[in-house]
């Protein structure tokens, strides 16, 4: 059983689903937050299922100050305030530079990285006032470390070097409190984010290629799974990890370990 309340932003979807659901199975009381209200609520009677001490669905846009502020008061009245919260909600929009629109390059960074920072504060807050010390992961990814090959990611990836820059830097910050802040970095993983923007009767085939292009490009030979990342979130975000924080779990199938060349 794990005496925890754990919150996870993007929990109606992909890996903040699949956290959201391992916490359950370990007994954690579990809020799921996301923009899409049905789909959080999808999730919390999933998570019920799978044996969470009890259960949330919360609409919250984490780009949004006035919904973070009060998703998580709607949290700690239903099942407390959180010790553990996964701030994952994203998205991604890609186009090259010269041709990227502001409003497309603004939505990435205020969810991607605003939502981070909106997220951790509201929990922080409670976390410093109970004074009993917690856990924050962030979801970054490769893109803050190397440039995505596929091309246009400049907002994403700079929203993503933001959150990684982000998780050092609180995670000194709190340190002294007992608050531990790291990032996760999922590899390619097989969620709904693969395909965004590939309409629906496209998706299929889209789905096939990526997976026959992770065969040859990733070392470990396929895709990563939502469950397979939530593994690695869950250890940050139990007492499992207690001396790690500032740091960075990469859960990508060795594809960052890699280099193009073979000379
Ligand atoms: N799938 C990958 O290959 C991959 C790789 C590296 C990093 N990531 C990151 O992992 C995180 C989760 O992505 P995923 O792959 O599970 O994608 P997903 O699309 O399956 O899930 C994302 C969830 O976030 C929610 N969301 C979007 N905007 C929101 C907002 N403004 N407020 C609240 N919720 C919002 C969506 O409704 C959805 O439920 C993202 O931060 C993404 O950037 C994904």
């Amino acid at each position: 059983m794990w005496a925890e309340t754990v919150a996870v932003t993007g929990a109606g979807s992909g890996i903040g689903r699949a956290v959201l659901l391992a916490a359950a199975a370990r007994g954690a009381r579990v809020a799921a937050l996301d923009v899409d209200s049905s789909a959080a609520s999808a999730a919390a009677a999933s998570a019920l299922e799978a044996g969470a001490g009890g259960a949330v669905a919360v609409a919250c846009d984490v780009s949004s100050e006035t919904s973070v502020t009060a998703a998580f008061d709607a949290v700690s009245a239903a099942v407390g305030d959180p010790g553990a919260v996964f701030a994952n909600a994203g998205v991604e929009v890609n186009a090259p530079v010269h041709s990227f629109a502001v409003p497309d390059w603004e939505r990435v960074v205020a969810v991607n990285l605003v939502g981070v920072f909106l997220t951790c504060r509201e929990a922080l807050r409670r976390l410093v006032a109970a004074g009993r010390g917690g856990s924050l992961v962030c979801t970054s990814s490769p893109a803050a470390f190397v440039g995505h090959a596929g091309g246009g990611n400049s907002a994403y990836a700079a929203s993503k070097g933001g959150v990684s820059a982000f998780v050092r830097s609180a995670a000194l910050d709190y340190a002294p409190h007992g608050i531990r802040v790291n990032a996760v970095v999922p590899g390619a993983t097989d969620t709904a984010m693969l395909t965004t923007g590939v309409p629906a009767a496209e998706r299929a085939d889209a789905v096939a290629r990526l997976r026959a292009a992770a065969a040859t490009q990733v070392p470990l030979g396929r895709l990563g799974r939502p469950d397979e990342v939530a593994a690695a979130v869950l250890w940050l975000l139990s007492d499992e990890s207690s001396y790690v924080t500032g740091s960075h779990l990469v859960c990508d199938g060795g594809l960052m370990a890699k280099s193009a060349n073979d000379f």
